[in-house]
């Protein structure tokens, strides 16, 4: 599809990790600069309970990481469909509610593109995982919604969506020169989604693509579920998690669940749950790990422990081994990981991937040996055994690779000049 003129509309991606926006124009790049001279906005927020500011992206985690009184958020997209979303955490005094958080976000990312491309967009295109929510429809719906109520809330007037791993099909059509049958495979920091589409220049002019997609599929796993895991696994028991109490019993799971999952982080820092790990320290076998616990609630430096994890995840798609400090809290713990400690850890949720694609490719009753290309995108898709699997269930598939972290809104750049012009 080529555009004499600048599209009306926008594509947002608004990710569990990072954000984009996209704008097709003739003869410029597509993805808007949004922080930094970078086109991805990392989908953090922090509010800054000393000067009642609120900063996005690479800077509020700066501001949290330099230890600023106040409250980050990351991975708010996961609050999307469920009662978290009006969830709160208080700090010093104010309560802050996540939707307006998330209102924030998407209103800075409007505004960052807008001052970009120095004109307004009232039209945009939102991507949508292909499930917000797994097995519950109403949920899910709901999820949608949300997400148009707050984008019409920031200025938006028009507000569509479209499947994320659709999306980065769109762009991919934009550099083949014949027919494909490609299965899309886009793992981000939430979700896994796939669609598998017929993909051409002659396929790319038409109005309506609907004949072209055999098949949509997706899981709610992604990047910060390998988090989770890789932290219970390797982390949570250097504070405790699964040590005993002397009654006997295990330490209660369900602060180590919360510090281990993005958006349940400040959780842990309730009055009620102090005074609980006060009287736990107490009774507890393993005192010195209850004390780190302690002094990361007390420093509130669950996110910096996140971040870690994440950083040393990311490592070990690289690296055979790594190590990870805890020095913000327990400067005498260095704790070193494998590759395969890593794998160990998240093989039920390769598997569960893995099953996902499976299915998807039995439902659409294609020959897995039909399939010319698999597309990786999302920055999860890095993982090198997931990875792997996939492309073990295509045998004949060629391997490309997108852009892991722009392929979504630059798709749905083009998604938008064709839905509004
Ligand atoms: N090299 C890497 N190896 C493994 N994981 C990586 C790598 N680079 C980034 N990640 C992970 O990718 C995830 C972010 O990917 P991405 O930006 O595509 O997600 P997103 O689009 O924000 O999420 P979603 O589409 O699920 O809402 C994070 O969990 C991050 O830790
Ligand atoms: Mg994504």
């Amino acid at each position: 599809m080529i555009h004499a003129s600048s599209a009306r509309a926008c594509g947002i991606d608004f990710g569990t990790s990072n954000s984009t926006v996209g704008w097709l124009r003739p003869q410029a790049p597509t993805l808007l600069l949004l922080e930094e001279d970078k086109p991805t906005l990392p989908s953090i927020v922090f509010f800054n309970a000393e000067d009642d500011t609120i900063t996005f992206g690479r800077a509020g985690l700066r501001e949290y990481l330099e230890g600023c009184e106040g409250r980050l958020m990351r991975s708010l997209k996961s609050l999307l469909g469920s009662s978290l979303i009006d969830g709160r955490t208080e700090v010093q005094g104010r309560t802050v509610v996540f939707r307006d958080l998330l209102t924030h976000f998407i209103g800075s990312l409007k505004a960052r593109a807008e001052n970009q491309s120095g004109r307004s967009f009232d039209q945009a295109v939102f991507g949508r995982p292909v499930y917000f929510v797994d097995d519950d429809e109403a949920a899910d719906q709901l999820a949608e919604q949300t997400l148009a109520g707050i984008a019409r809330a920031v200025g938006f007037k028009d507000v569509t969506f479209q499947y994320e791993p659709i999306a980065a099909a769109f762009h991919y059509e934009r550099d083949i020169h014949r027919e494909e049958l490609v299965l899309i495979a886009d793992i981000g920091g939430g979700t896994s989604d796939f669609s598998l589409v017929r993909l051409s220049p002659e396929r790319a002019k038409a109005a309506d693509r609907r004949a072209d997609v055999l098949a949509n599929g997706g899981v709610h796993i992604g990047g910060t579920d390998f988090d989770r895991q890789l932290s219970l696994a390797s982390v949570m028991p250097q504070l405790g998690y699964r040590s005993l109490l002397s009654n006997g019993r295990e330490m209660p799971a369900g602060i180590y669940f919360n510090l281990a999952t993005w958006h349940t982080i400040n959780f842990a820092y309730t009055r009620q749950v102090w005074a609980e790990q006060q009287q736990l320290t107490l009774e507890a076998m393993n005192p010195e790990a209850l004390e780190r616990l302690q002094r990361l609630i007390e420093l509130r430096a669950g996110h910096w422990l996140a971040h870690q994890v994440e950083e040393a995840k990311i490592a070990l798609s690289a690296h055979d081994t790594t190590t990870l400090s805890l020095e913000r809290f327990a400067p005498d713990v260095f704790h070193d990981l494998s590759r395969i400690e890593f794998e160990l850890a998240t093989t039920q949720l390769v598997e569960k991937v893995e099953g996902t694609v499976a299915t998807l490719l039995r439902e659409a009753g294609v020959a897995a040996g039909g399939i010319d290309t698999v597309f990786f995108t999302g920055g999860s898709s890095g993982i090198p055994l997931l990875r792997r699997r996939i492309a073990a269930l295509l045998p004949k598939a060629r391997v490309v690779e997108g852009d892991l972290f722009g392929s979504i809104g630059a798709g749905l750049a083009v998604e938008a000049a064709r839905r509004f012009g």
